[in-house]
């Protein structure tokens, strides 16, 4: 690339596409060298020319120049004033509930991510962080949780496994002083925009859909307001909760292409809840997308291009049919990650969510026959077809 090609290289006004942001937004050629694709700048520190005098980055713990392209795009997909980005999903939850005080109180939605209770109850009350769980599709409940220590509500929707929804722009209408924290790992920006609709910070587990590909574990938080960036920038400096630049550069080759991958998730995850719904081997099927989906209203107005690309659903013959099924696949990979390009197929109660109670577990609606479903973007027919196999030889 020329020189003067380079400078007459601007970048997309916040009027552009989701699609356009995605590849452009904070990605211009490589300053140095013109590089089109974002250099992987493998360095631990970086030359002062004297004391203080310095290129903007000291040291990579504190800064690096491809970790920052990763959180300056997402900081403008999700509608952010700034971003940060961390090792995993998990060390981007820690840095989040980091921002509050021995003594706070946080409101969690019960269906969650099952690391999420594990880090609250079993690590952060250790530190005089107190937390109270409750469904968070019911306003009400949400109500009452909140007292004036309240200073996270924390939800995750559609959440993990059940698909379980919250009203976002609700819930920010009733939260008093907390700030709403969005999970956004299940739809990502491509789909939902939690501070469009009245968030204070969205995260994400990056090694799902934004990088896409099952080749890194990530993390990534969003932030509405200019001094909880300043915050959280300041905690992920002093407790070291980084990315590395090689991860980070991956998650910025995948999310080049989360637009479309998005909408073939879409896609099949639509026309596989369709089949399962229609098997009579299947006694229930949740995915936003379909009618018979209890908050299948809330889903419309809520998800403005689509329902993502997981669905959870049950066999007759429950776990011991499940476990069959589950084992019987061949193309359909059983593994412990979603959204990524391949179809993964997860048993909640024993992989994901298995750090919970039983008890806590089955109040959430998290039953030991559930399977959940991360729908690949492989050809539908290919993945109908493993799964009939795999279901006439789990449920006689
Ligand atoms: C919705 C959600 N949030 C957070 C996490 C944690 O992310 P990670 O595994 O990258 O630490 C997960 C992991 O499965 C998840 O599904």
């Amino acid at each position: 690339m020329t020189e003067q090609s380079q400078k007459t290289k601007k970048r997309p006004s916040a009027e552009t596409g989701f699609a356009t942001r995605a590849i452009h937004a904070a990605q211009i050629p490589d300053p140095t060298t013109g590089a089109v694709s974002t250099p992987i700048y493998q360095t631990t520190t970086y030359a002062q020319k004297a004391v203080g005098v310095h290129k903007g980055y000291t040291y990579s713990r504190t800064g690096n120049p491809t970790v920052q392209v990763l959180e300056d795009s997402l900081a403008i997909l999700e509608k952010g004033v700034g971003g940060a980005c961390f090792g995993t999903g998990m060390s981007a939850i820690t840095a989040v509930f980091s921002l509050l005080s021995q003594g706070d109180h946080a409101v969690v939605g019960r269906v969650v991510y099952g690391g999420t209770p594990r880090l609250c109850d079993n690590i952060l009350s250790r530190f005089g962080l107190k937390f109270t769980y409750v469904d968070t599709g019911d306003l009400e409940a949400v109500n009452e949780a909140i007292t004036e220590k309240t200073k996270l509500v924390f939800i995750e929707t559609p959440a993990n496994p059940t698909l379980k929804l919250t009203d976002i722009k609700a819930v920010s209408e009733i939260k008093k002083n907390a700030k709403l924290v969005v999970d956004n790992t299940f739809l990502t920006p491509a789909l939902q925009v939690p501070i469009d609709l009245g968030a204070d910070i969205t995260l994400h587990s990056t090694t799902k859909y934004i990088e896409g590909h099952n080749t890194t574990v990530g993390g990534a938080v969003v932030l509405k307001h200019k001094k909880d960036h300043e915050d959280l920038k300041y905690l992920q400096n002093a407790m070291g909760l980084i990315q590395s630049p090689f991860n980070a550069w991956l998650t910025i080759r995948g999310l080049k292409t989360l637009d479309v991958r998005m909408k073939r998730h879409c896609e099949n995850a639509q026309i596989i809840a369709e089949y399962l719904e229609g098997h009579p081997k299947v006694t229930k099927v949740l995915y936003p997308g379909l009618d018979s989906f209890p908050q299948a209203s809330l889903a419309r107005r809520q998800h403005s291009k689509g329902h993502g690309g997981m669905l959870s659903f049950e066999l007759k013959g429950g776990v011991k049919a499940g476990m069959k099924f589950a084992s019987s696949l061949s193309l359909v990979t059983l593994a412990e990650n979603l959204g990524a390009v391949e179809t993964m197929v997860t048993h909640p109660a024993t992989m994901t969510h298995a750090a919970m109670s039983k008890k806590a577990r089955l109040e959430a609606g998290i039953t030991d026959g559930l399977i959940r479903l991360s729908v690949g973007i492989e050809d539908p027919d290919d993945l109908i077809a493993d799964l009939d196999q795999a279901i006439r030889k789990a449920v006689s």
